[in-house]
Parts: C-alpha cells; structure tokens; sequence
C-alpha cells in the first residue's frame, strides 16, 4: 500500500482521483471536517441512501461506518462501494446479533418488523420496513393500525417513536455508546451559564436528555433548525462532527457540545467507529479500490426489499 508523503496535498489528489476512476464520495455528517470538505455529498442516512441509489458514477466511496456502505451496495450491486475503514462498525448493529434477533422476532409472532438503518444487512433482511431516523414516525405511521410492532435496534429512538406516534412497540434493547454519553446533569448546568442558548438533541439519546431538547432529530433536522431558528446559540445533543456544518450554515452563531458525565469527557461524543476514516485513509481505498463492501446475492436481495419499502414512502 502506497505510503502517504508528507507534504501532499491531499484534496487535490483525492479530486484527481475522483476523475480517474469514477468516483462519488459521500460523507456522513459525523465525519471529520476535512473528510466532509473533500466529499461531493454530505448528508444524514436517508439522504446518503437516497443519493446512493441514484448516482451514476461507477464507484461509490463511503464516507460513514460499515452499515451505510453495505446499503449502498445492496441498492448498487454492479458499482463498487469502497469504504476506507472497514473497521467502522457501529455499537447499535452490533448490539442487535442476527440469531437474537430472529429469536425475538419468533417469540412475537404477528408483528410487523420495523428496523432501523443502523443495521446489518442480515437484520434488514429479516425486517418488513427500514427506518432512519428522519422518517422513523411517517414509517410506523405506514403500518396498519391492528398490526402490533418490533421495533430494532435502537431503543431510545424507539421509545421516542412510540411516543410520537401514540402506537405501543416491543424494542429491542439496544443503544448508541456515543448518545447514551450525554449528561442530563451537565447539560443543565450548561444552559445555566447560557439560558439563551436552545438544545438540540438527536433521537437515539436518552430520554431524560430529550425531555430537556427545544429540538429532537436526525441530523439533517439537528441542521434545518440551526438554520430557522432565532437562537445565537445552541448545546449540540449528538456526535460533534455535525458541528463543522452547523458553524458553515451559520457562522455567527456558536455552538457547545452538550457534555458527558466524566470530567474528561470532551471527545466521548466522538463516534470511533465514524472518526476511523482519515484523509489519509480516503485516498489510499480511492487508490487501491479497496476495502470494497461485497454481499452475497441472496441476502442482498432479501434486505433490498425492506429498504426499497422504505425509499418508496
Ligand atoms: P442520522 O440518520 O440522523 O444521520 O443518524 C445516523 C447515526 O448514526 C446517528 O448516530
Ligand atoms: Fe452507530 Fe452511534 Fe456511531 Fe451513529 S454515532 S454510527 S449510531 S455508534
């Protein structure tokens, strides 16, 4: 594997080889400032899916954690979708193992099965409907009133869901280590120092910190509101990479992380699995075209359908 000198200038050469060989490259809003500048597209889930699906290049290069790259191969089979760190997993599709999964889905005969995207493709496949958090409630909302519903792996945004939408779900029990991070106590002490500033929050924290939220959502929300709202300034409830786009939409206005609990707990916001990717690391995959996320054509297919279900809403 080529070793990056010193001294290159990486923008240029990822845009060279952006031309060369094809390439979308599209970021979470989780990522590292330099990787979000360097993409063509930045966006939360639902948009990275959407836009997956509708890109012409031959190569998508996946800015984001594994069980976004997988669902852009699952909605891209003939394209390479390379992703730079294929150890960028994510806790809440780890939390939810197939086999405990389907066990669960077992002993609740009868009830739709409502996934979020943060999942492996073999949950998806299991699943009736995929959800992100930006359309989790139009998603239940979808379903039949006398259909009872699973609702994985997030228990959080399920609970939040639920609320939402008035309709009982059984949740798995799973959780994002970055949002569970977020003190109740501290945040309110943060707003004691700056009373003006309004607190934005992301679905999948807990619920006491929501309670304390003037605005819950995904993250292209968490951004519409820095946008609309009055407020100069905001406690930002979710991983702090979202920061570098809020502080470009809005650059006078300021913006403080909601802390953890631990005194040193400035990066516990920080998503590993998202900061994994590297400038480096981007142009070394756009050169050697790997690590490519590959599925095997039978599960593809399977967890297509719940995700097209959903893309189709
Ligand atoms: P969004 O869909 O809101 O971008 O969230 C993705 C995610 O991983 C949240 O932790
Ligand atoms: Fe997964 Fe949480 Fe990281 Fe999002 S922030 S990718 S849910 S571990």
């Amino acid at each position: 594997m080529r070793v990056v000198e010193a001294g290159l200038d990486l923008f240029r050469e990822i845009e060279r080889l952006k031309e060369k060989i094809n390439a979308v490259v599209l970021a979470h809003y989780y990522q590292e400032p330099d990787v979000q500048d360097v993409a063509d597209f930045i966006g939360d889930s639902l948009a990275l899916a959407r836009k997956a699906q509708e890109t012409d290049a031959e190569v998508i290069v996946f800015c984001g954690v594994h069980f976004m790259a997988e669902t852009a191969k699952i909605l891209n089979p003939e394209k390479k979708v390379v992703l730079p760190d294929l150890e960028a997993g994510c806790s809440l599709s780890d939390s939810c193992p197939v086999d405990a999964f389907r066990e669960f889905i077992e002993r609740h005969p009868g009830h739709a099965v409502v996934s979020y995207i943060n999942t492996s493709a073999a949950v998806k496949a299991l699943s009736d409907v995929i959800c992100t958090s930006s359309n989790a409630e139009k998603v239940i909302g979808s379903i039949s009133e006398d259909v009872p519903i699973i609702f994985g792996p997030d228990r959080h945004l399920g609970r939040y869901v639920a609320e939402k939408t008035g309709r009982e779900m059984v949740l798995w029990p799973g959780t994002c280590m970055v949002h569970i991070q977020f003190s109740e106590r501290r945040i309110r002490k943060l707003k004691v120092r700056y009373p003006e500033a309004e607190i934005l929050a992301h679905p999948e924290c807990e619920e006491r910190v929501l309670r304390l939220a003037d605005h819950v959502g995904s993250t292209s929300s968490l951004l519409s509101r820095v946008e609309e709202s009055p407020a100069r300034e905001f406690i930002v409830a979710t991983e702090p990479g979202i920061i570098h786009q809020m502080q470009k939409l809005a650059p006078e206005k300021r913006f403080l992380r909601a802390p953890g609990e631990g005194p040193a707990c400035e990066a516990c916001s920080e998503c590993p699995h998202m900061r994994r990717n590297t400038l480096e690391k981007l142009l070394q995959c756009m050169e050697n075209l790997s690590p490519e996320i590959e599925i095997e054509e039978e599960l593809r297919l399977r967890a297509l359908r719940p995700i097209e279900r959903m893309l189709e809403l």
